[in-house]
C-alpha cells in the first residue's frame, strides 16, 4: 500500500497593502493559523479528492488538457489548472479539510493551488510555486489577479508578515509583535469573477498609459490624470504604497496607535478612491473602531465583500477570530 501523506497551506489576511500588487507595488500580508490540509497517497495518472467543506467529488484524468472552469465541483477547476500547470501526470487520491470560508477574501483558493502544487511533487521555489499557482488562478477564473496572494502563502514565516516588493518579487519578513491581536472578521461572501476587480486592473493601467509606472509615481503626477476615475485609483494605489513603508516602520516602533490609523485610513481610500468596499465593510469598520483598545480596522483582499481585519489590544475584541502569523505552505510530516 502507498504511503498517506499530508500537505498544508495557510490563508492569508493582508494588513495594509491592497490593490497594489498588480502594478508592482508593495503588500504586507500574513500567512494565517487557518488553512487548508490535503491528506493522500500517490495515485497513478488521475486526481480523486472529496473535500469536507464542499460537496461533490473530484475526479480528473492525467495529462489534464481541458477547460479547467467546466471541471465538476466548482472547487476542482483550481485543482484541474494547477495540475495542468505543473503538467503533471502522476496523480493521487486524497481529502480536503480547510478551515478557511470560502469567497471571504483570506485566498482559500490560493491555497489549494499551493497545497495541490506541493502534494504533485512540485519541488521548486516558494516563489515559483507562488507564480505556476498564480497561472493556475488565472486559468481556472479569467480574472487577472496579481501575485500577493500566492506569493504570501507560498513564503509564509511563522510570526512574520511579509513585505513583498510585487515589482522586483523581494519578501521580507516583519515580525508581528505579540503583544497585539490581529482580528479577522467575516462579512459577507463574494467571489472576484463577475466583480469589478478586473475594471480596476484596466483603471490602474489606464492611469499608467498616462503618467508611467504607478509604483514610481508621485501625487504630482496624479494631477496631470484628467479622467476622474484613473485619476482616483492611481492616488490610492500611489498613496498605498506609501501606507505600506510606513505602516511597517509603525508596527515595528511598536507604535500602534499610527499603524491603526494607517489601516483605517486606507480603509477609507479604498472605499473612496478605489471603490470596491461596501456599506456592510464601511459600517463594521466604524463599529470595530469604537471599540476600546482597537487601533484600526480594514477591509482585507479584494473587496466587494470578504473580510474585514483589525489590529488591538490584546483581548479587545471578542467577536471574530484572532490570527497569528504562520509559516508558509509546506509538506507536513
Ligand atoms: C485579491 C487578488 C490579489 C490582490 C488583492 C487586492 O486578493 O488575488 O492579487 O490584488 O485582491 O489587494
Amino acid at each position: 500500500m502507498s504511503e498517506t501523506l499530508r500537505v498544508h497551506a495557510p490563508g492569508r489576511v493582508n494588513l495594509i497593502g491592497e490593490h497594489t500588487d498588480y502594478t508592482g507595488g508593495l503588500v504586507f500580508p500574513m500567512a494565517i493559523d487557518r488553512g487548508t490540509t490535503l491528506t493522500y497517497t500517490a495515485a497513478d495518472g488521475v486526481i480523486e479528492l472529496t473535500s469536507d467543506g464542499a460537496p461533490g467529488a473530484l475526479s480528473i484524468s492525467l495529462p489534464f488538457d481541458g477547460e479547467p472552469n467546466t471541471v465538476e465541483p466548482h472547487w476542482g477547476s483550481y485543482i484541474a489548472a494547477m495540475s495542468a500547470e505543473l503538467g503533471a501526470t502522476q496523480g493521487l487520491r486524497g481529502h480536503i479539510v480547510s478551515d478557511i470560508p470560502a469567497g471571504a477574501g483570506l485566498s482559500s483558493s490560493a491555497a489549494l493551488e499551493c497545497a495541490i502544487g506541493l502534494a504533485l511533487g512540485f519541488d521548486g521555489t516558494p516563489l515559483e510555486l507562488s507564480q505556476a499557482a498564480q497561472r493556475a488562478e488565472h486559468r481556472a477564473t479569467g480574472v487577472p489577479t496579481g501575485i500577493m496572494d500566492q506569493l504570501s502563502i507560498a513564503a509564509g514565516v511563522a510570526g512574520h508578515a511579509t513585505l513583498i516588493d510585487c515589482h522586483g518579487l523581494s519578501v521580507t519578513p516583519h515580525v508581528v509583535p505579540d503583544d497585539i491581536d490581529v482580528v479577522v472578521k467575516f462579512i459577507a461572501h463574494r467571489t472576484l469573477e463577475g466583480s469589478e476587480y478586473a475594471d480596476r486592473v484596466a483603471e490602474c493601467a489606464r492611469a499608467e498609459d498616462k503618467i508611467g509606472p504607478l509604483r514610481l509615481a508621485t501625487l504630482d503626477d496624479v494631477g496631470r490624470i484628467t479622467e476622474d476615475i484613473a485619476r482616483r485609483r492611481a492616488r490610492h494605489v500611489i498613496n498605498e504604497n506609501q501606507r505600506v513603508r510606513d505602516f511597517a516602520a509603525a508596527l515595528a516602533g511598536g507604535d500602534y496607535v499610527e499603524a491603526g490609523r494607517i489601516m483605517t485610513e486606507g480603509h477609507a481610500s479604498l472605499r473612496d478612491d478605489f471603490d470596491v468596499s461596501t456599506p456592510q465593510m464601511d459600517d463594521a469598520v466604524d463599529r470595530l473602531n469604537a471599540i476600546p483598545g482597537v487601533f484600526g480596522t480594514r477591509m482585507t483582499g479584494g473587496g466587494f465583500g470578504g473580510c474585514i481585519v483589525a489590529i488591538c489590544q490584546p483581548g479587545a475584541l471578542t467577536d471574530g477570530w484572532v490570527v497569528s502569523p504562520s509559516a508558509g505552505a509546506r509538506r507536513v510530516h
